[in-house]
């Protein structure tokens, strides 16, 4: 389905409700049980994902949108030329100093949630109304290929994926991901911005904030299921937990069941049992040079990285190998 917003046309890819109830067996199958953590993003969990990014204790948002104002030249330089194509949009808060500096022939955004993407874009071109731009609602791991359009044509691609989202796919997807990645950009390189590891104080706070909001964003997703596969949670039956797990380098964040407690989903009967975990996602932090061993199993060379004064996190420029 396409659908046109004033200049930016969106092309509609999300997945049907029927794959998500496969998924959602196949999570809930797990133990511990686990969803994928898109299923965080429809358009309450996107509002909600944006006002963490405004609380004091979540700190990445802010610090990479500083880092990118600041060596925006530097990076549109090293990145070339071509369209810049961005996994995983959100409110396409970052990108504007790149159509700055880089000046890409077009920017394609993809985004699981169809409202927010066409909210971000919408904003996005009216302030840079000279780059041409399109929006995809996909979940871009599995999307087998980019849509065949004339923005894409001939251009040489770029992919922008920042603000850790690679941090919350476990350590071998992120491998399949950057993979995945590699085939979609067709030889393009990738900037991705990847959180470091941090004080577990510092980490714990950020991802439960005293305002709530983390809690609140975990929470949504019962909701969600509630709403989009007819299930029958009871979100305050489940409290929200956030635990850095020093060993993986990733932080925990978790609903657990504040009793024993049988839910309906699509028709299907779920007990949970008094404190089982549901797993909302993990965010990993990779060092600089866990980032690149990373990049390299997936087949990226490491060409350089940009970093905040602090050293919370990084931006890293990839190259594909051969
Ligand atoms: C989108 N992603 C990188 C966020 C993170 O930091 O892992 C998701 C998030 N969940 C709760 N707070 C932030």
């Amino acid at each position: 389905m396409t659908t046109t917003s004033k200049q930016i046309e969106l092309i509609d890819l999300h997945p049907q409700a029927a794959d998500m109830k496969q998924l959602v067996r196949i999570g809930l199958s797990r133990c511990p049980r686990q969803l994928p953590a898109w299923f965080l993003y429809d358009a309450e969990g996107s509002r909600l994902f944006d006002r963490i990014c405004q609380q004091p204790e979540y700190s990445l948002t802010r610090t990479e949108i500083a880092l990118i104002q600041s060596s925006a030249p530097e990076v549109a330089n090293a990145i070339g030329e071509g369209v810049i194509i961005e996994f995983g949009a959100g409110s396409a808060q970052k990108v504007g100093p790149l159509l700055e500096a880089a000046r890409p022939s077009a920017y394609i955004a993809l985004d699981i949630s169809a409202g927010h993407l066409r909210q971000a874009t919408t904003a996005l071109q009216q302030r840079h109304p000279q780059v041409p731009m399109l929006g995809i609602c996909c979940d871009h791991s599995t999307l087998t290929a980019l849509p065949e359009h004339p923005l894409l044509q001939g251009q040489r691609r770029i992919g922008f994926f920042p603000g850790s989202s690679l941090g919350n796919f476990e350590q071998q997807d992120a491998i399949s991901l950057l993979r995945h990645f590699r085939t979609l950009l067709n030889g393009g390189p990738l900037l991705l911005g990847l959180d470091q590891p941090k004080d577990r104080s510092r980490l714990e706070a950020a991802y439960d904030d005293a305002a709530g909001t983390s809690a609140a964003f975990a929470r949504n997703l019962l909701k969600r299921l509630n709403a989009d596969l007819g299930a029958n949670f009871d979100p305050r039956g489940f409290e929200y937990q956030a635990v850095w797990q020093a060993e993986q380098q990733r932080v925990q964040m978790a609903l657990i069941s504040s009793r024993e407690q049988t839910v309906t989903i699509a028709g299907e009967a779920w007990t949970f049992s008094q404190g089982e975990r549901l797993i909302t996602e993990y965010s990993l932090k990779y060092s600089p040079e866990h980032a690149i061993a990373l990049a390299k199993q997936a087949g990226w060379g490491w060409v350089r990285r940009w970093h905040d004064p602090k050293e919370d996190l990084s931006l890293h420029l990839l190259e594909a190998t051969d």
